[in-house]
């Protein structure tokens, strides 16, 4: 029979614990021999169920994850989660940095499908999503951040940069998307990252998107 309710007294880790044991063999040595075997599934299905979400590509993705383990990011920021594709990524590269990502969402839909992607993919306990204006929120944060990503609306990205660069470590990095492919829409903020004395960035463009990299650099 269907059940649509789990009980209770069955933890998350114990129900896929059994989800695991009941599958086929070969899915189970893939589980154990890769810690980010769940979370790379869930990605699958998220590109295969739930559209493009103004997502990042997996190469993309990809490029975050490495950029978090190359700075051994353990206090990661993103700023605009939709439902979660990127931070997914993210969290992949925080699992082996022991770190952790704070995500920003306005929309309580996204947010929704958000937080059932990171218990499906299994990040959850390395992500904690805030449903808010990143406006209003990243100033209660504490900081410092090792990794800021910012994701969200266009226009408002030199804001964002206003609001996060005093809580970025010095060596930490702010990482923005678009700059590629909305690089008119963009020119305010390129210019800002690109001239700030107390940034040093780079263009990436390991998909369409386009990256600025920008490294915070230390007080003179
Ligand atoms: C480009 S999508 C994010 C895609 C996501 N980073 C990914 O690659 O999977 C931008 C998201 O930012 C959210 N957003 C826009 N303005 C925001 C704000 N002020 N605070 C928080 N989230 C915001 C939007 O609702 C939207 O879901």
């Amino acid at each position: 029979m269907y059940c649509r309710k789990k009980p209770h007294w069955i933890s998350a880790a114990a129900f896929a614990a059994a989800g695991l044991a009941l599958a086929a063999p070969s899915v189970r040595a893939q589980a154990n021999s890769d810690p980010d075997a769940t979370a790379k599934a869930r990605l699958a299905w998220m590109r295969e169920k739930q559209g493009n979400l103004w997502n990042v590509n997996a190469d993309e993705g990809a490029f975050l994850r490495g950029l978090v383990e190359k700075v051994h990011a353990k206090r990661a920021l993103e700023v605009g989660t939709s439902n979660g594709y990127s931070s997914i990524w993210i969290a992949m590269g925080l699992r082996r940095t022991g770190g952790h990502l704070q995500t920003l969402e306005i929309d309580p839909g996204r947010a929704r499908l958000a937080g059932e992607n990171f218990r499906a993919a299994g990040v959850d306990s390395l992500v904690t999503l805030k449903l808010g204006d990143a406006r209003k929120e990243i100033p209660a944060l504490s900081g410092p951040f090792d990794f800021v990503f910012i994701d969200a609306w266009k226009q408002d990205y030199v804001l964002y940069l206003d609001d996060v660069l005093p809580k970025v470590r010095p060596g930490g990095v702010i990482v923005a998307h678009n700059v590629t492919d909305l690089r008119d829409e963009l020119q305010d903020f390129i210019r800002a990252v690109q001239t700030n004395p107390q940034l040093k960035t780079t263009i990436e463009n390991p998909g369409p998107g386009g990256f600025s990299v920008s490294y915070k650099l230390p007080a003179p």
